[in-house]
């Protein structure tokens, strides 16, 4: 009998059509994860697993912190539902000033999702009214880049650039890509790379392509986590600002990722110090404990959709969630950001950092390693595929690191590191260690 059988029944591993699972491959030897305390997942077989991704980049506070837990059950027992439409709870208000506070320049105004790809939908449908209340109802385009990822939603599969994630449903809004750039010149660089600036300049083609009067936003994640750790080129960000600017075009950030401190600052845009229109949040916002994302806005943009909204009794912008900013959720990210500022987890992830990018950048020449990048508390590994087969070898990679007692995140031809921002160095040298007998195929 298999593990999992003496505690799922066969129909109940039937039952569950898994999200980016390889279902018939985990179904076949499933990894089942039982609890979790601070920087550790617990399997089912009771052992400790180092969580290297933070969950899914969510946790990096550590897991089950009592602090949310208290302020989630005392909601619970306080408030559990209001209606997200025509009226209010304090705690929607008390959360979205405290995070108009937290971003940078006039990014002030919150409008509250329950995941990264309902922010992507929400930023970009906001870009597109903002445009219209403008009086240019025909800048609709949405430019993504390619590698990039806004999540599982029709915008985010448009816009987002992972061709395995598009390719099953085709476009279905209108969007154009950027080049990334993760280029050669760049490889095995420490940090946000030399080379690629000038990438932002295709931008000037996609004006020229389909004119600035078509186009709403670009969007891009400050850092692309899923696709691999792709730092962005020294001034890359303030070329594409600069051109946003040029054009009328609003630029969005997606940090669903780099939102909360990933990147040893507050936010992507700090640590790249560029300030785009838009900024779309989740996962770390309540340390992954309930379901929370948000778009920040410029005053601008706010300004405009709401002046033009004609009677007061009407609905500036008919969008938004049954679960926006929802009760549990806020009273769970009122108490994470508080988690994040009373440990000063931002700055720990800064200081940490160099002695973490000089642990990943000693597996530079290990077998199947063919770049490797870093930024804050996040890494990405290229792996070297067996002919036609790129997804193969990080599985097997992450497959035997689980089995050591750690969690790793592969993806296409990748591995991913994202830290807790707990963690201690010694935490740090076991997972490199790992990694390198891993690669070295013991
Ligand atoms: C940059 C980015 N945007 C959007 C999303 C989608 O978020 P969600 O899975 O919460 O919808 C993710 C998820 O990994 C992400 O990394």
């Amino acid at each position: 009998m298999t593990q999992w059988a003496s505690k799922l029944s066969q129909s109940q591993m039937d039952a569950l059509w898994m999200p980016y699972t390889a279902n018939r491959q985990f179904k076949a030897s499933p990894k089942m994860i039982t609890g979790a305390q601070g920087n550790y997942l617990i399997d089912d077989n009771g052992r400790k697993i180092f969580d290297g991704l933070s969950g899914l980049w969510t946790c990096g506070a550590g897991h089950n912190r009592p602090e949310i837990a208290e302020a989630v059950a005392k909601q619970l027992t306080t408030l559990d539902y209001a209606p997200a439409f025509q009226y209010g709870h304090n705690l929607a208000f008390e959360l979205a000033d405290r995070l108009a506070n937290m971003a940078p320049a006039d990014i002030n105004k919150v409008f509250f999702t329950n995941s990264g790809s309902e922010a992507a939908d929400t930023s970009t449908k906001i870009a597109r009214a903002y445009w219209r209340q403008q009086g240019q109802p025909t800048k609709t385009r949405i430019i993504g880049r390619a590698k990039g990822y806004h999540g599982a939603s029709w915008g985010g599969i448009s816009f987002g650039g992972i061709g395995a994630n598009r390719k099953m449903w085709g476009p279905a809004m209108e969007s154009d890509h950027l080049s990334h750039t993760l280029l050669p010149n760049n490889q095995f660089c420490k940090g946000a790379p030399n080379y690629g600036e000038e990438l932002a300049d295709e931008l000037i083609e996609m004006v020229a392509l389909h004119d600035a009067s078509n186009i709403a936003a670009v969007i891009v994640e400050p850092m692309s986590g899923s696709a691999g750790v792709i730092v962005p080129p020294k001034a890359y960000l303030r070329r594409l600002r600069e051109l946003c600017n040029q054009h009328d075009i609003l630029l969005i950030f997606d940090e669903v990722i780099t939102g909360f401190g990933r990147t040893g600052s507050l936010f992507g845009a700090d640590a790249f110090d560029v300030v785009p229109d838009m900024i779309n949040v989740a996962k770390q916002i309540t340390n992954g404990a309930v379901p929370m994302g948000a778009v920040l806005a410029r005053e601008f943009i706010y300004d405009t959709v709401i002046n033009a909204g004609g009677a007061d009794y009407n609905i500036e912008l008919p969008h938004g969630y049954t679960y926006s900013g929802h009760p549990v959720a806020c009273a769970a990210a009122m108490a994470a950001l508080d988690i994040l500022e009373q440990e000063k987890l931002v700055s720990r992830v800064a200081e940490l950092s160099p002695y973490f990018e000089e642990a990943v950048h000693s597996l530079k020449g290990m077998p199947f390693v063919s770049d490797i990048r870093n930024f804050g508390f996040a890494a990405g590994f290229s792996i070297e595929s067996y002919p036609g087969e790129p997804a193969r070898r990080p599985y097997e990679i992450a497959d035997a690191m689980w089995k050591k007692g750690f969690y790793v995140r592969y993806g296409g031809d990748t591995i991913q590191l994202g830290l807790p921002f707990t963690t201690e160095k010694a935490e740090i040298d076991t997972l490199i260690n790992a990694m390198q007998d891993t690669l070295m195929g013991k």
